[in-house]
């Protein structure tokens, strides 16, 4: 592909990718299995040299994958140039996968529900910690996007290591419900089965009326008086640690 041809090719595929930006989320997206259609740098070599040193796993499909265009033809894909110069897209996994994945049973390993969040970031980080201890998935409530390019930053190409969808209450997936609450039972008290489904409240306003209904156990995280609340990716992951340390297997590939 030369620079005259990028702007085509990746029109030709956007509307069905997802942008994986920088060379971490193009390896991790890689490990998991992703279809990457197009991927591209203005620095081919420095980009083959990171893969030998971080990810010779990948190095061939790297090899085979990335092109080396201009650093302007680069630029003209990105938003916003990533240090290593790199940037590909990913065919989006379809939902009737995700769906499938989240509703499998006997489940391993716990569902994350995010319920209404807000923050992009956040959400983020959590499907990044639900890939890394291998959760069967994350479903978003509420209008966030799970796949908004945000989000994809933000997971750092994991999307492709868990399930990631968004539904309604009524539609989450079987298991008991155990919702992360201040008010709740103490956490350290409670063993957290393989197939739960761990439910987080909103940056804003904490857990909705719906999912409170449909929780089975309010659990809290261990929190000093005078302190209200901790941040949404830290309550997850604190949460799915101790669903790990008190028996819960992470996960292999
Ligand atoms: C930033 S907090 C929400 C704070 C919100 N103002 C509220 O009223 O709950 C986001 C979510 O993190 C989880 N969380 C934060 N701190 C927690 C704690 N100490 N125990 C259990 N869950 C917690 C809850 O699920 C909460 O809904």
């Amino acid at each position: 592909m030369t620079d005259l041809d990028l702007p085509v090719a990746w029109r030709r595929y956007a509307e069905r990718c997802v942008l994986l930006d920088g060379f971490h989320a193009l390896k991790h997206a890689l490990r998991f299995g992703a279809e990457v259609p197009v991927a591209v740098t203005s620095d081919r070599a420095g980009a083959l040299a990171l893969a030998d040193e971080l990810a010779p796993d990948v190095r061939e499909a790297l090899e085979g994958l990335l092109t080396g265009v201009s650093r302007e033809a680069y630029a003209s894909v990105v938003a916003r140039p990533h240090p290593t110069a790199v940037a590909a897209l990913a065919v989006r996994p379809s939902r009737e996968a995700g769906l499938e994945a989240l509703a499998c049973l006997p489940r391993r390993a716990p569902v994350v529900v995010l319920d209404q969040p807000r923050n992009l970031g956040n959400a983020g980080a959590v499907i990044r910690l639900a890939a890394g201890f291998g959760a069967t998935g994350v479903v978003t409530t509420g209008t966030l996007d799970p796949w908004h390019p945000a989000v994809v930053r933000g997971g750092a190409g994991l999307h492709f290591a868990t399930a990631v969808e968004r539904l309604e209450v009524g539609e989450l997936p079987p298991g008991p419900v155990f919702a992360l609450d201040p008010e709740g039972e103490d956490i350290r008290g409670v063993r957290l089965p393989d197939d739960a489904l761990l439910a987080f409240g909103s940056e804003r306003g904490g857990l909705s009326r719906e999912l409170r209904a449909r929780a089975d156990r309010l659990v809290a995280l261990p929190m000093r008086p005078q302190v209200s609340s901790y941040n949404l990716a830290t309550s997850v992951a604190m949460t799915l640690y101790h669903w790990s340390a008190t028996g819960g297997a992470v996960r292999t590939p």
